[in-house]
């Protein structure tokens, strides 16, 4: 922490030295930014609050999740996923609010058997109602190294990203009555913890206790957002002005670039789409399929 504190000193002299200020926002810090809220003796921050890293081990698993609350925002953060043997072990990466129409935006990393392929599986729910599960597999071993996992969340369009290629984009069709989160504020929610009942072949494969704890970490977590406290006014500034690092706030659609690339994850890694999940649905498809199915997943592999 003091070298973090210290740094901001040095960087706010430097910037009054050279006259030209520029906004550096400190570097993220778990200990300023984070409250572990499970399993605390299963919680290592290192390097003076740089990487963080979450155990399961048979007790418990562990968790923690941002102090400030957040409406819209560009959120990053590298994990380096369980490696080895991490069937029936899940890591999740989520956006939540509180009561019972919360919102929530979700990434869950689902362990496998060393050398059988992790599923980052995805959701959206909002005031409450989910059901809208997306599933791929990685492009890479998201265990031998850090990768980075982003959630784009403005009022027009939420976006998942892995490593800058969205895989994902839920927009906002308030139009034709879908309800879409922009209300209610959101904490930064991550956890390691045991799901052997479904994570891993629907539940085949069971978590090998002879090989916990299980590790996952985490660094560089990067917010730009609206910041706003518990039941307090937005008080961050670049929120929704319009400065270039503000540009995630002003994103409805992506671009051309963008929706090639998600086009490509989507043909080629996509496993489960809900949109196109008609048994579980025999009543009808949800009414955001019929406009996500055209705009997006017309050539998806499902
Ligand atoms: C684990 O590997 C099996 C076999 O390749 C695969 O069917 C499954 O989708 C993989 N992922 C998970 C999380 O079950
Ligand atoms: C931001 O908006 C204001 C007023 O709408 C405009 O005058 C200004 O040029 C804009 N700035 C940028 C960087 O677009």
């Amino acid at each position: 922490m003091a070298a973090a504190k210290s740094l901001v000193v040095l960087i706010m002299l430097s910037a009054l030295l050279s006259n030209s200020f520029v906004l550096v926002l400190p570097a993220s810090n778990f200990y300023q930014d984070f409250d572990i809220i499970w399993g605390i003796d299963k919680v290592r921050i290192r390097n003076d609050g740089e990487v963080l890293n979450l155990y399961l081990g048979k007790d418990t698993g562990s968790g923690f999740q941002s102090k400030n609350e957040y409406l819209f925002g560009k959120i990053d953060m590298q994990f380096k996923l369980v490696p080895g043997n991490s069937a029936g072990t899940v890591t999740s990466y989520y956006l939540s609010s509180q009561g019972s129409t919360w919102d929530e935006i979700d990434f869950e990393f689902l362990g496998n058997l060393s050398g059988d392929p992790y599923i980052f599986h995805t959701n959206v729910i909002t005031q409450g109602k989910g059901d809208r599960e997306q599933q791929f597999y990685p492009w890479f071993d998201p265990t031998s190294d850090f990768h980075t996992y982003s959630i784009l969340w403005n009022p027009k369009t939420i976006v998942f990203y892995v490593d800058g290629t969205p895989i994902r984009e839920f927009k906002n069709l308030e139009s034709i009555n879908i309800p879409y989160p922009k209300n209610q504020p959101m904490r930064i929610h991550s956890s390691l913890w045991n799901a052997d009942d479904w994570a891993t072949r629907g539940g085949l494969v069971k978590t090998d206790w002879t090989k916990a704890p299980f590790t996952a970490s985490c660094r560089n977590f990067n917010a730009k957002t609206c910041i706003r406290y518990p039941a307090g006014p937005i008080i961050s500034a670049p929120c929704p002005s319009n400065s270039s690092s503000s540009a995630w706030m002003k994103i409805d659609e992506l671009d051309e670039t963008s929706r090639e690339k998600l086009k490509w994850v989507q043909k080629n890694y996509m496993i489960y789409n809900y949109c196109t999940d008609t048994k579980r649905f025999p009543k009808g498809l949800p009414l955001e399929c019929a406009v996500a199915t055209s705009a997006y997943v017309d050539s998806a592999r499902v």
